[in-house]
C-alpha cells in the first residue's frame, strides 16, 4: 500500500508519521510550505499542487481532480491528511473511497472545522483532545478510528494548547495509519 500525506503547513505531524516508520511515497501540499521542505530533506517526492485562488469562484471540483491525477501519477493507495488546507470536493473522495485518514485537534464530533482548538477553549471544556478518523465528503465527519483526551489547563491559549494537542497526535495518528495499513493489506 503507497501512501501520500497531504499537507499545508509546518508538517510536524507529517515528521511524525516518517519518524515512526511508517512509509511515506509522497508528500502532496497546496502551497509552499515546511511540509515540503521535510519531504525533500528526507528524500520523499514531494508535489504542490498550488491553490492560486482563494475567492468565491474557486474551482474546488477541478483542484480535487488536479490532486487526484497527481496520486494517481504517484500510484498512490492511501492518503493521510495532515493540516490540508484546502477542504477537498467528490471527486477526490470518490477516487480514494475510504481510503482517506485525518487528524483533527478536538474530540469530534465536537468541534469540527479549521478553529477545532480555538473553538474548544471558547466553550471553556476542560477535556478537548484529537480524533483520527476516515475522511468523507463532509468535512470532519466520517467513521472515527481512534481518539485521545488532552487536559485543559487553566493558563492555555490556543497555541499552547494546540501545542499539546499536537504531541498527543504525533504518537495517535502513525499508530492509528499503522493499523489502517495493516488490516488494508490483510484484507486485499
Ligand atoms: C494538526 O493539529 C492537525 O490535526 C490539524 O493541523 C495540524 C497540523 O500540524 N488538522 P502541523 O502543521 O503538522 O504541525
Amino acid at each position: 500500500m503507497r501512501l501520500a500525506v497531504l499537507a499545508s503547513g509546518t508538517g510536524s505531524i507529517c515528521q511524525a508519521i516518517i519518524d515512526a516508520h511508517v512509509d511515506v511515497a509522497a508528500v502532496v501540499a497546496d502551497r509552499t510550505c515546511g511540509v515540503i521542505d521535510l519531504a525533500i530533506a528526507r528524500g520523499i517526492p514531494s508535489f504542490i499542487v498550488e491553490r492560486t485562488d482563494f475567492g468565491s469562484d474557486f474551482d474546488r471540483r477541478q483542484f480535487s481532480r488536479d490532486i487526484v491525477t497527481t496520486l494517481q501519477q504517484a500510484d498512490i493507495d492511501v492518503v493521510a491528511m495532515a493540516g490540508f488546507g484546502t477542504v477537498l470536493d467528490a471527486p477526490f473522495f470518490d477516487a480514494f473511497d475510504g481510503r482517506v485518514l485525518n487528524t483533527h485537534p478536538a474530540l469530534l464530533p465536537s468541534f469540527p472545522g479549521w478553529h477545532g482548538v480555538r473553538d474548544a477553549l471558547r466553550e471553556g471544556v476542560k477535556i478537548t483532545g484529537c480524533t483520527v478518523h476516515i475522511a468523507t465528503l463532509e468535512v470532519d465527519s466520517g467513521p472515527i478510528l481512534a481518539q485521545a483526551a488532552v487536559e485543559v489547563l487553566d493558563n492555555d491559549d490556543e497555541a499552547s494548547l494546540h501545542e499539546r494537542i499536537k504531541s498527543t497526535e504525533r504518537h495517535l495518528y502513525p499508530a492509528t495509519i499503522k493499523k489502517f495499513l495493516a488490516d488494508l493489506e490483510a484484507h486485499t
